[in-house]
């Protein structure tokens, strides 16, 4: 009857609106960045980054790592190579994102904090900057961006074994957010699954 299919149906469009959402949600700073540095790419004839997801992964957690410090001019943009804060807990955030430093080594790291992300100068702060040396490879071919606060992080990756921030199949600890989310995701799949067989 009318009422039990609303019944069913309204379950049905959480769900459908749940397992889309994070299309929706992603943050507009990371998409402005990801669209600025790709212009810029073109603008020198270069191949557009697309985005890797493991890649994304460890830019949200080194995002949250830099969170709590300040904007200082030794951090971020003005950072000088490879002297970047490095975090104890690094093979961790690695494991977490299912990769190892076999295939993250030619990648690049790139932190930058801007007050407030201020969308103009997230842009020049790694177009205008030492980091434009890494927007100007063409070895890069995928992208990862993640922010909390000030700050925003860039991570480079190229389609070679070395940088392709491939997942590792033999990390041997996986995040324990990510499983939840997975039976949460399949949680929902089944109600879909459940809806579609009550309305044949
Ligand atoms: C990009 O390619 C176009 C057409 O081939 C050329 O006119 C332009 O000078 C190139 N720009 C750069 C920065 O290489
Ligand atoms: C950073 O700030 C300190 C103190 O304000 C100053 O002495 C130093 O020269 C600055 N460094 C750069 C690279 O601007
Ligand atoms: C980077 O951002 C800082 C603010 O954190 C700003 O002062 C600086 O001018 C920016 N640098 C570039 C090259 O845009
Ligand atoms: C990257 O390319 C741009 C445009 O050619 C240039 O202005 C900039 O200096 C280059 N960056 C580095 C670090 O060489
Ligand atoms: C890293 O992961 C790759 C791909 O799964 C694997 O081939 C490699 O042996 C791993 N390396 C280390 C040091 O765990």
């Amino acid at each position: 009857m009318a009422f039990s299919k609303i019944f069913f149906f309204f379950p049905l469009l959480l769900s459908i609106l749940f397992i889309i959402s994070p299309v929706f949600c992603d943050n507009d700073e990371e998409d402005d960045l990801l669209k600025g540095i790709n212009s810029y790419r073109a603008s020198l004839n270069l191949t557009s980054l697309t985005t890797n997801e493991n890649a994304e992964c460890l830019a949200d957690e080194l995002a949250e790592e830099f969170k709590n410090q300040p904007c200082t001019n030794s951090t971020g943009a003005n950072t000088v190579p490879g002297t970047e804060p490095q975090f104890a807990n690094y093979p961790n955030i690695l494991a977490k994102c299912h990769l190892n430093v076999s295939v993250t080594r030619d990648g690049a790291v790139m932190p930058a904090c801007v007050p407030n992300l201020a969308p103009s100068l997230v842009l020049t702060n790694f177009t205008q900057s030492q980091y434009s040396e890494n927007l100007n490879e063409t070895k890069y071919t995928g992208i990862g961006i993640g922010s909390e606060g000030d700050w925003i992080v860039v991570v480079l990756t190229t389609n070679t074994a070395e940088g392709n921030y491939a997942t590792a199949t033999t990390t041997a600890t996986t995040s324990a957010a990510n499983s939840v989310s997975e039976i949460i995701i399949i949680y929902h799949l089944l109600l879909l699954l459940m809806a579609a067989f009550y309305m044949l």
